[in-house]
């Protein structure tokens, strides 16, 4: 029996193509794990009558860590986010996203080692919409003229934006508690308490009062739109950066642009109870089943998930392979090309795997 029993939830686009190419390179890592796997997308409604299968959801809970790609979400219409789902029905409240350059990728700057806490489980991701012109919506808009809350076009949709002093609580802890567990010396709030008085403004009075535990820590916090132009000027200025949802979420992908781009960028959704590690980026449509996405975010993903199972030695063979691949830079995927402004060909995502592979099998 092996040592580690994970559900691997493929998903669907490129998610087929970076999973195949994670399990290769665990194995290839000496990793003894079993992969239970589990299906979401959209592929899964004729045959279960939803994208996600509650035998899914069972089997993380059983196992407790899962690895999971890139699952398609129609916009504007259609089912509502499998991943929003995932995180609500296993309570993943924390995003965890570590943004580090990789010398060799071409990334905007080299010296980017951030942290990106993002609240998972409310704000505007809460789900609370109203149709414009439902019965619903009709109420709501009439509600908030008698309360004197302002006035909205009888003509709006509307989507609500809850932030709990539970929920913020949590996650600024969490942020801090990283903090001091990995040896960071700076947690920054960001939020647009300025504006959203009672949302984000609750947000940041709870950071506030959660860093008093914490004086060993240094504590600021940024204006949102401050927060971008600081870290698009000099990201070396963050260390641990907590967000509630949206803007945890725009920022991610904003700090992976400044490390070497989507094709690296891991992450994790950590509950107290489940942990499902996944990559920052989506499905790729636009390259999905041609062997040319990269893998790596998939596969740093797979070491924060072997760390999280104490394997550690595997997880830092993982990531000196990856260092030492793009070291050189002969076997890179197109993304990568495209951003060392490199006229050499790029390689197909078997091709990468196949060389991490190599690399692993040697004494590194
Ligand atoms: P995306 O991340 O899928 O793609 C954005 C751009 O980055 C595309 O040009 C794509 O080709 C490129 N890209 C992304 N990952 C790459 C990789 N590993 N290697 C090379 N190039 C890569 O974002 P997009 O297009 O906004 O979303 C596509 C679908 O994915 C949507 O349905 C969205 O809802 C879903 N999505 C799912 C996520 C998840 O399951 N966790 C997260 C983000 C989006």
């Amino acid at each position: 029996m092996a040592k580690h029993v994970v559900t691997l939830i493929p998903g669907d686009g490129i998610g087929l193509e970076t999973s195949a190419a994670m399990q290769k390179v665990v194995a290839a890592a000496g990793a003894d794990i079993e992969w239970e796997l589990a299906e979401a997308g959209a592929h899964m409604i004729e045959s279960c009558g939803s994208p996600l299968p509650e035998s899914t959801i069972e089997s993380v809970r059983r196992n407790k860590v899962a690895i999971k790609g890139p699952v398609t979400t129609p916009v504007g219409t259609g089912f509502r986010s499998v991943n929003v789902a995932l995180r609500k029905a296993l309570n993943l409240n924390v995003c965890l996203r570590p943004v580090l350059s990789i010398p060799g990728t071409g990334s905007r700057y080299e010296d980017v080692n951030l942290v990106v806490v993002r609240e998972n489980s409310e704000d505007l991701y809460a789900g609370v919409e109203f149709e414009e012109g439902s019965e619903g919506a009709k109420k709501l808009i009439a509600f908030c003229e008698e309360q004197g809350a302002g006035t909205i076009r009888p003509d709006s949709g509307i989507s609500i934006k809850p932030i709990s002093v539970t929920a913020s609580d949590a996650i600024v802890e969490f942020a801090f508690e990283y903090a001091k567990k990995h040896g960071r010396k700076k947690v920054t709030a960001a939020h647009k308490a300025n504006i959203m008085k009672y949302s984000d403004g609750l947000f940041l009075r709870e950071a506030r009062k959660v860093a008093e535990s914490y004086p060993e820590i240094e504590f600021n916090d940024n204006i949102i739109d401050a927060f971008c132009m600081n870290l698009v000027m000099d990201p070396s200025r963050f260390d641990v950066i907590v967000f509630p949802n949206l803007y945890g979420d725009i920022a991610s992908d904003l700090c992976a642009g400044l490390a070497g781009g989507l094709g690296i960028a891991p992450g994790a959704n950590i509950g107290p109870e489940y942990a499902v590690f996944e990559a920052v980026h989506g499905s790729a449509p636009d390259i999905a089943g041609q062997d040319k996405c990269n893998p790596t975010a998939e596969i740093l993903s797979a070491a924060m998930m072997l760390d999280h199972l104490g394997e550690f030695d595997c997880a830092e063979r993982i990531r000196a392979a990856v260092r030492k691949i793009y070291s050189d830079a002969s076997v890179v995927t197109g993304d990568i090309r495209y951003a060392t402004n490199s006229d050499k060909p790029a390689a197909s995502c078997t091709a990468f795997t196949d060389e991490l592979c190599r690399i692993l099998s040697e004494d590194l």
